[in-house]
């Protein structure tokens, strides 16, 4: 199975701010949209709970130690079958909801639950992680591909209505104090090295997508 991380990071590293993900590119999602869909995507529960619902046509496997929490569009608790939570593989801790099959979605308590869950019980030709990450830094050794959107913004430097697209917000510069998640996959030089580029697109910003940007295919 083809194990595919996908994020989007800022040249400063940032991945999210205050739990969300502090740009809008139109162009981006729907990048994400297209090679995402009709395959298994696996996703921490902060993320889960960020997007605040589940994605149409992908099966989604959330992982989490909690044996039940509520998903923020409708406060509908999503429960383990296991009412203790337990921090061992096994799919008996795991709520499992295939009636919707457009937005089929289970949940697990390890990072080993969730690639065996996706490749013995889905056959997965290839899964998605998306993030955030804890997530990516848990699977970025068993990562056979990369697929990095590098958004030229500082985010720190940068204030949020120039991101954001959203001419109501009154502008406010990014704290250093603020809820900032970093991500850095290539943090060592030897990480670096494992990676080549297998494919590279460059984006201008324009009336939509208000940054410039790339999105680059690494192989191992
Ligand atoms: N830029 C991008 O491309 C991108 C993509 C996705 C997300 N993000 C951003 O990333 C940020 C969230 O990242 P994050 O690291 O805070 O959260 P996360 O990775 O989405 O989720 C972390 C949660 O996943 C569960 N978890 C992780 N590893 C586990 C393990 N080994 N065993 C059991 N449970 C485990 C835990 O849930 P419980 O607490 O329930 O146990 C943990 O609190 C947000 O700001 C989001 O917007 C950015």
């Amino acid at each position: 199975m083809k194990v595919s991380l996908i994020v989007a990071i800022s040249k400063d590293n940032v991945i999210g701010k205050g739990g969300l993900i502090p740009w809008f590119i139109p162009r981006d999602l729907q990048h994400f949209k297209e090679i995402t869909l009709n395959h298994p995507i696996i996703m921490g529960r902060v993320t889960f709970e960020s997007i605040g619902r589940l994605l149409p046509n992908r099966y989604s496997i959330i992982i989490s130690s909690k044996s039940k929490f509520h998903r923020v569009s409708d406060n509908q608790p999503i429960q383990l079958d296991n009412e203790s939570s337990s921090s061992s593989p096994s799919s008996n801790n795991s709520n499992s909801n295939t009636t919707n099959t457009t937005a089929s979605y289970k949940i697990v308590n390890s990072v080993e639950s969730a690639y065996t869950f996706a490749r013995d019980e889905l056959r997965a030709d290839q899964v998605f992680i998306i993030g955030g990450k804890r997530i990516y830094e848990s699977f970025q050794s068993i990562a056979n591909e990369l697929i990095i959107t590098y958004v030229d913004i500082n985010v720190l430097d940068q204030p949020q209505q120039q991101l954001d697209n959203n001419n109501n917000s009154t502008p406010a510069t990014v704290s250093k104090h603020d809820d900032i998640t970093f991500y850095n996959p290539f943090e060592s030089e030897n990480e670096r090295q494992k990676w080549s580029i297998t494919k590279e697109k460059q984006f201008k910003k324009d009336e939509n997508n208000l940054v410039d940007f790339k999105i680059v295919y690494y192989n191992k």
